[in-house]
């Protein structure tokens, strides 16, 4: 009997081709969701290896329910939608798509600064709804980008590829981490001195006990009344009722999100109310090439995992 690998999102074809001739593929058909979580209690005592994406929550009880389970590959590089106190105590491995994501996200990162900043989403729907009447002096105007100070709140991987790109646009980088980093073009600051001097406040901090809700009123009262806030990292570090706050009543000037507490982001969420709040489905990593090399990864590793070899990128 072929080991059974259970895949919670319809993946194409190409990304898991090579597995099938050594294992049964097990793959919940629609690509537009992932499985419902019964659908994956259902497969998942059978299952030795889950290949899962970040909507997924692989907790202690999916764990317990899986005695047959080698392996987790997630289809990202963060990880908090699984529980690895759970996968230790199983003995399962649990493996991300870190690097070659990097680029991408920081390329995205740039874009939703850039569109907050300049007020992109909304000078479009002026353009479809008619609202664009003529030329005007005030208009639609926006802060500059160029020689602006961002603040970078999570410096890793993808912080680095930001930085430089902000080269190019002149700025000054100030970056908070939960631990002191020794580079070139990014100053450490507390959190607090980074979110009084930021133009831009860029959070990429994954979601951790340490993270969560790192960003609140106190902490929103501490940026300009001109800054912008842009979270690529995770939702749940900031508080969104606390910034719905802040952008209503002018706290500060924009933000844009492509990550949020709950997501999808549900319609009736005040957020979407406010025009100076700019919100993306979490496309941070969605460039074509890099989400076929991510899948590439989370391939090679379940077959590594699988055959009893050496895995990359574990992140336990
Ligand atoms: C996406 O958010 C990822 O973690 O890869
Ligand atoms: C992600 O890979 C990061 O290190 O920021």
């Amino acid at each position: 009997m072929k080991p059974m690998i259970y895949i919670t999102q319809r993946l194409p074809e190409e990304a898991i081709a090579s597995l099938r001739e050594s294992y049964e593929i097990r793959m919940w058909e629609d690509e537009m969701e992932a499985a419902p979580r019964e659908e994956i209690m259902k497969h998942i005592g059978e299952a030795a290896a889950l290949w899962t994406m970040l909507s997924v929550k692989v907790d202690r009880e999916m764990f317990e329910a899986a005695p047959n389970l080698k392996i987790v590959s997630n289809l990202a590089v963060g990880f908090n939608n699984i529980d690895l106190d759970a996968a230790r105590e199983h003995g399962v491995m649990v493996t991300n798509t870190p690097e070659v994501l990097t680029e991408t996200t920081a390329d995205l990162s740039f874009a939703l600064l850039l569109a907050t900043a300049r007020r992109l989403v909304e000078a479009e729907r002026t353009v479809h709804s008619g609202e664009w009447k003529s030329w005007t002096p005030l208009g639609l105007t926006g802060q500059d980008v160029y020689g602006a100070t961002l603040g970078i709140i999570g410096m890793g991987r993808i912080g680095e590829a930001v930085c430089r790109r902000a080269v190019g646009f002149s700025m000054d980088v100030l970056y908070h981490n939960r631990t002191r980093r020794n580079l070139e073009g990014a100053t450490y600051a507390e959190l607090d001195e980074l979110l009084e001097k930021s133009d831009f406040v860029l959070m990429l901090a994954p979601l951790t006990d340490e993270t969560r809700g790192m960003i609140g009123e106190r902490e929103l009262g501490l940026m300009k009344e001109t800054a912008c806030l842009i979270n690529v990292g995770r939702g749940g570090t900031v508080d969104e009722d606390a910034l719905y706050r802040a952008l209503k009543e002018g706290g500060i000037w924009a933000a844009g999100m492509d990550v949020f507490e709950t997501e999808p982001l549900p319609l009736d969420n005040p957020l979407l109310t406010l025009p100076n709040f700019t919100a993306l489905p979490h496309i941070g990593s969605a460039g074509e090439k890099t989400r076929h090399k991510m899948m590439a990864m989370n391939a090679e590793a379940i077959d590594e995992g699988l055959k009893g070899n050496q895995v990359k990128n574990r992140v336990c």
